[in-house]
């Protein structure tokens, strides 16, 4: 999977001391002793311990969106967040997704080494192999596929283009060989009824396959795809809120601290992000108890590996007031390698916001001096997308065993952990606590950021 790039605009951290600027208008200055003291009712009962043995729990194996091993998460996760006390909900959406079929390519009898193209019907076919060149148009009128399996040579129009043209000329099949040395990984682009089974083979072998027709000789083919296709799966956001504590003096403010659940293949995701999750769990259940006069909502999402999909079904579940009334989203996502560097707060448009400057104030108060950047690549985007202030903390740069079967818990940090916890804990109890008065929201503007055009000349 192409990767984009890791965009580490560092800012100049500009930290003050004491109160951020988003908070300081109405806020009551407090000596930064009295605001570490308040602090301390958070930090003191953050146990490390707790957040390892949850990610212990969490990474056994790999937790791809839509399987059983990712429900199994979502379980763990939901009934911890219950044995704290919080109302949960479990919150369904379904995605699509494609399913690589078998393919077997036999010439007479003999296999034929070969590839899928995405998107291909599943289906078998036997019959005459017919060179159709590059299976535009003009190249079928002059030959005769009807019934027949087409071999067709890349280039010039798309691979969706070819196997239509041909099908259209009546063939069963179509085997498409590479017009550059090795193999080829091609797509159709999209499902289509009129497609017939198509697959790909080596330049190699194709032109051998051509000369040997060329010389007249006649070739039978069987092509066979079974087991593909595209399908409807599942995944499950988890949603955690701690109402405030006292009704009659409640501000209608909402939190949110999130993390994603799901890992990529072959994964056990252990920073990326059970890490996330377990910091989750453990920040909630510290705060479970304390007094607090925002509403604080706790969310792991599924299906983030996959586009962010969960963190989009969340915020699309919400109504206009609901994001209104969210002053800011914290995403922790691998936020506990040992092998990676600095805690990093990026926002999507590279601004600051209530957000950064709460959690730069903690980290101010509790020894760490936290860096700014742009990026976009987790679950604070489509909260960003919505107008909520938002931020991922992540360490930058990035350890090795990013998405690799290696990001196991042998490489997580009780340190790395605590320092995380601490901040986003101490950041979040700054607004919820019943002392401070509501924030005035820091503006977003949630314009879609070019990826692409950002893309140059970073890491
Ligand atoms: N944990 C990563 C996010 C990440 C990695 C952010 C490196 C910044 C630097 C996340 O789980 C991930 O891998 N995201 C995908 C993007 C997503 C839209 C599919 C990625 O970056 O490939
Ligand atoms: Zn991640």
């Amino acid at each position: 999977m192409r990767r984009k790039p890791f965009i580490a605009l560092l800012m100049a951290a500009s930290l003050t001391m004491g109160v951020p600027a988003a908070y300081a208008k109405e806020a009551p200055t407090l000596p930064s002793q009295a605001q570490q003291a308040l602090d301390n009712k958070i930090i003191k009962k953050i146990n490390s311990d707790n957040i390892y043995d949850d990610i212990a729990h969490l990474s056994s194996e790999p937790r791809i969106a839509g399987t059983e091993a990712e429900w199994e998460a979502v379980q763990y996760i939901e009934s911890k967040f219950s044995s704290y006390g919080y109302q949960t909900e479990i919150q369904p959406f379904t995605f699509e997704s494609y399913q690589e079929p078998t393919i077997s390519v036999r010439i007479g009898d003999k296999p034929l080494a070969s590839s899928s193209l995405t998107y291909t019907p599943n289906g078998e076919a036997t019959g005459e192999l017919v060179y159709a060149g590059l299976a535009t148009e003009a190249d079928l009128a002059d030959v005769d596929v009807s019934g027949k399996i087409a071999l067709v040579k890349r280039g010039d129009i798309s691979f969706a283009d070819k196997v239509l043209n041909a099908a259209q000329a009546g063939a069963t099949a179509v085997i498409i060989y590479n017009n550059v040395p090795g193999s080829l990984a091609g797509t159709l682009g999209a499902p289509n009824d009129d497609f017939v089974p198509a697959v790909s083979i080596t330049q190699e072998e194709g032109e051998k396959l051509v000369s040997t027709l060329a010389e007249g000789q006649a070739i039978s083919a069987t092509v066979n795809i079974t087991g593909g296709g595209i399908s409807q799966q599942t995944s499950h956001n988890v949603i955690a809120v701690k109402e405030p504590t006292q009704k009659n003096k409640a501000t209608d403010q909402i939190v949110v601290v999130g993390a994603h659940h799901d890992s990529v293949p072959g994964s056990p995701g252990a920073n990326d992000d059970a890490s996330g999750v377990a910091t989750s769990l453990e920040l909630a259940r510290v705060l479970a108890n304390m007094p607090t006069d925002t509403e604080i909502r706790f969310v792991t999402f599924g299906a983030e590996e996959l586009g962010l999909l969960g963190s989009y079904a969340y915020v699309d579940s919400l109504s206009q007031d609901e994001r209104d009334r969210i002053v800011g989203m914290f995403q922790m996502d691998m936020v506990g390698s040992r092998d990676a560097g600095e805690l990093v707060m990026f926002t999507v448009d590279g601004e600051k916001n209530t957000v950064t400057d709460l959690s730069a104030a903690a980290g101010v108060r509790t020894g760490t001096a936290l860096t700014y950047g742009q990026e976009g690549r987790s679950d604070h985007v489509p909260f960003h997308y919505a107008g909520i202030p938002a931020a991922l903390f992540i360490h930058n740069p990035l350890e090795p065993w990013y998405h690799t079967p290696e990001d196991s818990l042998d490489k997580i940090s009780k340190e790395k952990l605590q320092e995380t916890a601490e901040i986003v804990g101490a950041a979040v109890y700054q607004i919820a606590r019943p002392d401070t008065p509501a924030l005035e929201k820091s503006k977003v503007s949630p314009k879609p950021v070019d990826y692409e055009k950002m893309a140059g000349g970073l890491q």
